[in-house]
């Protein structure tokens, strides 16, 4: 931009002759390979691309904000609250899916993955709103529904058509092992057989999910070209990387080999099985391979819905040679589900040495918000600072969930017949299902919480009436203070930028503490994760700081230190500059 501006400039003055000609061009295109560069490949000192400094939210789109009144959110909507999300300290927001969609799953059914449902606007609306984004410095990631489609999109509506049908090969059909019974025993994860009978074709096809979510066949070279390409198409549209759908599921086992049977079942009622050739099948990494190929052209990250249940799973997925996903999430994290001390650190240990770059995510759309998972329903404001005041300091990048930096609670459908997601209808009441954690954003104090002049989807709870954007930001002891003062701190302290991970009093049951530091410079967290004051002493000595003391940064209203010792009211959180006490200005407090 800069660069044609000089040249219309030049131009305008008269400036331009022969002889100069060729030299502004040369400088023209050097100027603008320099820019591209920068903004595909910029790193810092440390090596670190924009996503490992940013923050990430996700941003369940039907319960955000509504733009239109019709009860459920839209892309307009999230235009709208471009300004909120940067002032929050929010650096990119990964949209749940938005794409047409009959909306069996709400949205991870996906009909046409190059558009957007009319139900959150249009394709311009999307491009509003990336602009807008990059007018607040908020990236845009989507999410991409790699492992099915819906069985509405045209691809499978011609496979199904029969058997000879060119998209025939892009879904897995086969036939079954006598008549009525599915080709083997494979279970779908929202309950029955994952094998649904299509009497068109007299064959059965296969969906690890819903049966409105038949699997792609990835084995295909046609599917994996067009998946890809659907990638290039966005990535032109301004996205800025993807949130990649339930990776494990992408291939099966070609030979249709039958689960081992696990004893007892599960919140469907089927039995358990041990998925050996329906999940994590090692083909998948070789794919996400080729996706990262495709980002890393765009300057793009991918993140991974990656569960996994040990710490040599979750290594895989950033590639051999760090070539898959750059952020797989890590939901061991989520796993550890009480305030625990010595579970974190255990956890946080493997993450850090893991090579990667660590992830850290406390809530989603899929699991119970982290303000009733790790509340004790006395004193989940407190414990919901603690938790943010503390994933949001350890090193990796963290990604939030809509409404966490309020304290919003889950709203759980009381009765079956209020339920909207079809797990919770099919596995109630052991499973009831996402509706709760799905809720609209609370805003303020008015008619549905200021998300939508009409009867929203889904309730809000009545909590909203103290827990929303308009009365916590007047409070600077709100959830929403201690997020905005962390994020900001985050942004700009050079020690929680780049600095190491470093476990402290790793004896503490109660006080979870650590030291960021970088270069000389740290900063000490240290988090009562008790119901009980606390008080703790620090010896930092053998980690290079020998007159230090500590300087609050961001703290809760009850907790001080003095010297190298912290006293900490219940679930109190102290976040302090480590200063050292020979510099000038500082002031001595030796003890
Ligand atoms: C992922 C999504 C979940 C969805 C499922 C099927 O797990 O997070 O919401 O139901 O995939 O697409």
């Amino acid at each position: 931009m800069k660069a044609l501006k000089l040249l219309v400039f030049v131009r305008r003055k008269n400036l331009m002759s022969k002889r100069f000609f060729p030299i502004l061009s040369l400088l023209l295109v050097l100027c603008c390979s320099l820019s591209f560069a920068a903004q595909t490949k910029s790193v810092d000192a440390e090596g670190h691309q924009w996503w490992q400094h940013a923050v990430f939210y996700e941003i369940y789109p039907r319960s955000y904000a509504d733009s239109n009144n019709d009860g459920v959110g839209d892309l307009k909507g999230i235009t709208s609250r471009m300004a909120y999300l940067h002032d929050l300290g929010v650096d990119a927001i990964w949209i749940s899916p938005c794409f047409p969609s009959p909306q069996v799953d709400f949205g991870y059914d996906v009909s046409d993955y190059e558009n957007i449902d009319p139900m959150y606007g249009t394709l311009a609306d999307f491009d509003q709103m990336v602009a807008e984004g990059k007018n607040h410095h908020v990236s845009i990631i989507l999410d991409f529904v790699v492992n099915h489609t819906s069985d509405q999109h045209a691809w499978f509506l011609d496979s199904r058509s029969s058997r000879t049908a060119p998209h025939r090969d892009w879904y897995i059909w086969r036939d079954g092992k006598g008549p009525g019974q599915p080709p083997n025993n494979w279970i779908s994860t929202f309950g029955g057989s994952a094998w649904k009978f299509d009497p068109t074709t007299n064959q059965y096809y296969y969906h690890y999910f819903y049966a409105a979510q038949p699997d792609l066949n990835w084995r295909n070279p046609a599917v994996e070209k067009a998946m890809l390409d659907t990638t290039r198409w966005w990535y032109k549209r301004g996205v800025s990387g993807f949130r990649l759908d339930a990776v494990d599921t992408m291939f099966e086992d070609s030979a249709l080999h039958d689960n081992r049977v696990l004893e007892g079942k599960n919140s469907q009622g089927d039995p358990n099985t041990d998925e050996k050739y329906n999940k994590k099948l090692p083909e998948m990494h070789v794919v996400l391979q080729k996706l990262r190929t495709v980002a890393d052209e765009a300057g793009a990250v991918l993140i991974g819905e990656t569960w996994t249940s040990n710490i040599d799973e979750l290594k895989e997925y950033y590639g051999p040679n760090g070539n898959e996903l750059q952020m797989p999430m890590d939901f061991m994290f989520t796993g550890v589900n009480k305030l625990s001390p010595p579970e974190f650190r255990r956890q946080i240990a493997q993450v850090d040495t893991a090579g990667g770059w660590p992830v850290f995510v406390i809530s989603n759309h899929d699991i119970v918000r982290s303000y009733n998972r790790y509340g004790d329903g006395k004193n989940n404001d407190a414990i919901a600072k603690l938790m943010g005041a503390f994933y949001l300091t350890l090193r990796g990048t963290p990604i939030m969930y809509y409404g966490e930096e309020i304290g919003m609670e889950n709203n759980d459908p009381k009765r079956k017949e209020d339920v909207k997601d079809p797990i919770g209808r099919t596995g109630w009441p052991q499973e009831i299902g996402r509706d709760g954690e799905r809720t609209p954003m609370q805003w303020n104090t008015g008619v549905n919480a200021g998300f939508s002049k009409k009867e929203p989807w889904l309730p809000v709870p009545p909590s909203y009436k103290t827990h929303n954007v308009a009365t916590e930001s007047k409070d600077p002891n709100s959830v929403f203070s201690m997020y905005k003062k962390v994020l900001a701190l985050r942004h700009t302290n050079e020690a929680l930028l780049e600095g190491n991970y470093t476990a402290l009093n790793e004896d503490d049951a109660n006080v979870m503490s650590y030291l960021r530091s970088y270069k000389g410079k740290a900063v000490l967290v240290a988090l009562n994760m008790s119901s009980s004051p606390q008080k703790v002493k620090f010896d930092l000595t053998g980690l290079g700081f020998r007159f230090h003391q500590l300087a609050p940064l961001v703290t809760t209203s009850q907790t001080s230190a003095k010297g190298l010792e912290v006293t900490l009211e219940p679930f109190g959180v102290f976040i302090g500059d480590v200063k050292n006490l020979d510099l000038p200005g500082v002031v001595v407090d030796r003890y």
